[in-house]
């Protein structure tokens, strides 16, 4: 639907150390959530912090034309009224969620649950992604859904079930999306409802359900899954959010600052939920020099500042069951792995031919054009690291945010100046990216 605006492209280029202190824009996970589950709350929710982004905004529409009141008080501060857990009312036209999967399939599941016919859009990435992960889940739970694209694409209009089954359900693939998805359905069906995941993906529904009163267990399934249930029919009780600074937006500055000789940078606030830190723990493994400071968790979320320093790193091997908790940070990984000395392999990447771009494709394709030699072997990513690059291209970001950030920080380290064809969709996850970087010293133009 909408995101026909002209493309505006942007070229990085070496110049002196990245220097400075940075908070990052709040987190989207959880923005997303917060805003949902304040709309599904009885009363009003405060929260703080809210990252102000596209898709965040796009969330923050849907939840109004559901019913909900949504006010914003200042930045990063909003107010909402919610409808209570079965509330939402008709929408009168069509919910547009731009580019964000996350808004969509949430939303779509919440939407399952409730007696309320909704139609779901959006630009032409979004249009692209699967879908039948939710529509099948939402279907066993009583919703009839109908898709008018081939595969279950979106435009979806799903028809909310007046009485909503309580399932059992396996994930097909490990995300948070479908977990959530289930999980905000079951919030209006009598009973428990459990879902089953093979690869612990991001809690941050199941810490919000608890945080908002809801009865949640999780219990460890298998070396690597976890099992969640959810007692359905709670009264979601409001209660003010913090939302910290976003480690997946985080993840930029930090490897440019690795990277960029002399470069000595703090980030403020990020958020250290175990199962988004997975780049973190690869870094450091490759030697990077990220020291925590500050390590506090008074907000429901762990989160801590860092410093990050300059750094020689190595190639490494980067197991598959580590990627659900780094799953958005491969872009910038592979751009840290071709200034490594030697081979990283990424493996089990099968997700990311989903994301907003085929992400495989598109870092495989951005390296190459700046000289740099990547494999793809099977879901794989294979990066051969010299410690330089040429530079030089001109990279396609394919409607992808992280594709344009990873590829500018590329070009603070690479002979030539690195292009990116459009730096105007980085404002769904990261508004203020580019300013921030011209901040810590970063040759932008
Ligand atoms: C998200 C889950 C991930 C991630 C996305 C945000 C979430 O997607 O890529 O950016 O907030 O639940 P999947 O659950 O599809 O892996």
């Amino acid at each position: 639907m909408s995101h026909a605006a002209a493309l505006s492209p942007l070229a990085a280029r070496v110049g002196g150390p990245l220097k400075g202190r940075l908070r990052v824009p709040g987190d989207k996970s959880i923005s997303h959530r917060a805003l949902i589950f304040g709309a599904l709350a009885v009363g009003e929710t405060r929260i703080s912090g809210l990252l102000e982004g596209d898709d965040v905004i796009n969330t923050s529409k849907a939840m109004q034309a559901l019913g909900a009141a949504v006010e914003r008080t200042g930045e990063g501060l909003w107010r909402i009224h919610g409808v209570g857990v079965g509330g939402f009312r008709q929408p009168s036209g069509v919910l547009d969620f731009g580019n964000s999967a996350t808004g969509c399939r949430l939303i779509m599941g919440a939407v399952a649950g409730c007696p309320v016919t909704a139609t779901f859009d959006g630009d032409a990435s979004l249009r692209k992604r699967p879908m039948k992960r939710i529509l099948d889940p939402v279907a066993l739970m009583g919703a009839r859904a109908t898709s008018m694209a081939e595969g279950g694409r979106l435009p979806v209009t799903i028809e909310g079930a007046r009485d909503p089954i309580p399932i059992v359900y396996r994930t097909p693939v490990p995300s948070a999306q479908i977990k959530s998805a289930v999980l905000l359905a079951a919030l209006a069906a009598p009973g428990a409802t459990t879902v089953i995941e093979t690869e612990a993906s991001r809690d941050h529904t199941e810490k919000l359900l608890r945080h908002f009163g809801a009865d949640v267990v999780v219990e460890p399934d298998g070396p690597h899954g976890r099992k969640i249930t959810l007692k359905g029919e709670p009264e979601l009780v409001t209660a003010p959010v913090v939302v910290p600074a976003d480690p997946s937006s985080a993840a930029f500055p930090m490897v440019a600052a690795l990277i960029v000789p002399g470069s000595e940078i703090v980030l403020t606030d990020v958020m250290t939920n175990p199962l988004r830190t997975g780049l973190i723990t690869t870094l450091r493994e490759m030697g990077a020099d990220i020291e925590t400071l500050n390590l506090r968790s008074d907000v429901g979320e762990e989160m801590a500042d860092f410093r990050v320093r300059a750094s020689s790193l190595r190639g490494v091997d980067v197991p598959a069951p580590r990627a659900p908790s780094m799953i958005d940070e491969y872009p910038i990984l592979a751009v840290a792995a071709a200034f490594a000395e030697g081979t990283t392999r990424m493996r089990g990447l099968k997700e990311l031919r989903v994301k907003e771009s085929d992400r495989l494709a598109a870092v495989a394709d951005g390296l190459r054009a700046n000289g740099v030699a990547v494999e793809i072997e099977g879901d794989d990513l294979i990066v051969h690291g010299k410690g330089h690059a040429a530079g030089g291209g001109l990279v396609a970001t394919h409607m992808d945010h992280r594709i344009a950030m990873a590829f500018l920080v590329m070009g603070l380290v690479s002979r030539k100046p690195v292009g990116v064809d459009d730096v105007g969709i980085i404002a769904t996850s990261f508004p203020g990216y580019v300013a921030m970087m011209r901040e810590l010293g970063a040759e932008l133009a």
